[in-house]
């Protein structure tokens, strides 16, 4: 088993072999890769499509549990809509896997927080059935989730398993529709619900830079250790292996040093924003 496909630059095949709808605009892709690969939670692959580009991705399944690969992607722009537009039997190109990913070592015998926000459950999701497949490592294990509507929410039946495993989770949406009985609000407004102990807990946050920031300031407010925080960064990305620069910032190169990084190290390389 490679721990990376053959060539950083060559694009390697893989075959799509189911496409789900799971929002207006957000398409779950199970894709087959011609050559297996290891990865881990919070790494990601530069996926391309002949004629339309390519674009950084992270991978939503876990390794180990299934051969193919879920990548959640949300159409934005040109390279994600042309990905849309694919069908089970098409070929895409992917490079990878890359990226430092996350660690759970360190919250190994602590209380676990994840926050997520929109397509940030991607990412997050690999990490949480890696931690549940050793939950006993852990203590309290707690997910905060928000989405812009309740038909905007990601991986519902994951997260109802995971309910079912023990995780406490609580969602919250930012627009409520009729049928919605539960939380409102952005997810800094309900992070004081969790039961984690805050000063000794890790917190893994995904989500669009401005809840990152936001939840970042809380967690360090409720006397979370800012080592302990940790979140992944998006950043603009061409090569995806540290040689084009284009996600070159104070030193450090989001793809090759991250994308993972604590609340520490932004603030020490000053990465907010990049
Ligand atoms: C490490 C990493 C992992 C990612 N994982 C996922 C994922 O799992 N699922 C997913 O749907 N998307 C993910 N993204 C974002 C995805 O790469 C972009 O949405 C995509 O590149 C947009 O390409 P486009 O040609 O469709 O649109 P573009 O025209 O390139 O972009 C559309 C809009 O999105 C903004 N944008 C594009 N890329 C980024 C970026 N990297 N950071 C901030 N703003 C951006 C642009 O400024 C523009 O406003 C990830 C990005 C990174 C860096
Ligand atoms: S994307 Fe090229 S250096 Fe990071």
């Amino acid at each position: 088993m490679k721990e990376r496909l053959t060539d950083l630059y060559l694009p390697s095949k893989a075959k799509v072999i189911d496409v789900v709808d799971m929002t207006s605009d957000v398409k779950l892709f199970k894709v087959m890769p011609e050559k297996t690969f290891k990865y881990k939670p919070g790494q990601f692959l530069m996926v391309s499509l002949w004629g339309e580009g390519e674009v950084p991705i992270s991978i939503a399944s876990t390794y180990g549990v299934r051969e193919e690969i879920e990548l959640c992607i949300k159409r934005v722009g040109p390279v994600t809509s042309a990905i849309h537009s694919l069908k089970s039997g098409d070929d895409i190109g992917i490079r990878g896997p890359f990226g430092n990913g996350f660690s759970v070592n360190r919250a190994k015998n602590r209380d676990i927080l994840f926050v997520g926000g929109g397509i940030g459950i991607a990412p997050l999701r690999s990490l949480i059935n890696e931690v549940l497949k050793n939950k006993k490592d852990f203590k309290k294990i707690e997910l905060v989730y928000g989405s812009r509507t309740p038909s905007d929410i990601l991986f519902m039946d994951d997260i109802n398993l995971w309910q079912k495993k023990g995780v406490n989770v609580i969602l919250t949406v930012d627009r409520k529709d009729r049928g919605w009985r539960g939380n409102a609000g952005i997810v800094t407004e309900h992070i004081g619900k969790s039961r984690v102990s805050f000063k000794n807990a890790h917190a893994f946050v995904c989500g669009p830079q401005v809840m990152i920031n936001a939840v970042m300031r809380d967690l360090s407010s409720r006397g979370t250790p800012e080592g302990n925080i940790i979140m992944t960064l998006e950043a603009h990305m061409k090569c995806g292996v540290g040689k084009c620069g284009h996600c070159y910032a104070d030193g450090k190169y989001i793809c090759t040093d991250g994308p993972v990084f604590s609340y520490k190290e932004i603030k020490q390389f000053n990465l907010n924003g990049v």
